[in-house]
């Protein structure tokens, strides 16, 4: 009876929790469990086009949207370039924002949208990358982005990336009423230019 007991106890929760400690925190398979790092606001549509513009889009390329909120940059780029597009974001209530959109926007077959950590993204399939994140997070990712295939673009909005000279910088009013005010957007283009510290 107690052999029965200790071998029950040993299946029952030792094996489990071996199985859970030897499974990877967040696989790219598994929804990402954390706060997200920043908050959610959303880029207004005619900032999000000049965002293509400067990106470049091409057929056949592939977008990242790194934190998509409620999916409108990979839904309007899936639209508008007939493009592969992917959205990422950490916090449940957005992915569920940007699955509506992906079928308001009848992009389904372009469109997939993930719960992930941005962080552990392999990014090396996309040819263009969106962000609007913060200036620190953006800092954050260059370990990933230095990754990437040249002649990928990524363009901000609103922040800079600190140590990475931008191959351009516009500042953009939107004319619709959705914003008053200047927008900055920023481009790299992949490899990175880094700027030397305390010089050029
Ligand atoms: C400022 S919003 C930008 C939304 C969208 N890209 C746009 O421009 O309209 C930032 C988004 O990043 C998400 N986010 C924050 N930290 C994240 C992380 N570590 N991984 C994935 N998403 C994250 C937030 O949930 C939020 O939806």
């Amino acid at each position: 009876m107690k052999r029965f007991s200790l071998v029950t106890w040993i299946t029952a929760v030792l094996a489990p929790a071996a199985i859970l400690s030897l499974a990877p925190a967040h696989s790219q398979d598994r929804p990402a469990q954390r706060e997200p790092d920043v908050i959610y606001v959303p880029t207004p549509y005619e900032v999000v086009d000049k965002m293509f513009e400067l990106a470049d889009i091409r057929p056949g390329e592939i977008v990242y949207d790194l934190g998509c909120g409620d999916g409108r940059i990979p839904c309007m780029a899936a639209k508008k370039f007939n493009v592969r597009t992917w959205g990422f974001d950490i916090n449940p209530v957005r992915v569920r924002e940007s699955l509506d959109n992906v079928k308001k926007f009848n992009v389904e077959h372009l469109a997939t949208i993930k719960q992930q950590d941005i962080f552990e993204l392999d990014l090396s399939k996309a040819d263009v990358i969106t962000l609007y994140l913060l200036p620190r997070l953006n800092v954050k990712l260059i370990p990933q982005l230095d990754k990437l295939k040249p002649g990928c673009r990524i363009v901000s909005h609103d922040f800079n990336m600190e140590g990475v000279r931008p191959k351009r910088e516009i500042s953009f009013r939107p004319t619709t009423g959705e914003s008053t005010r200047d927008h900055r957007i920023y481009l790299w283009v992949t490899p990175l230019e880094k700027e030397r510290p305390g010089g050029n």
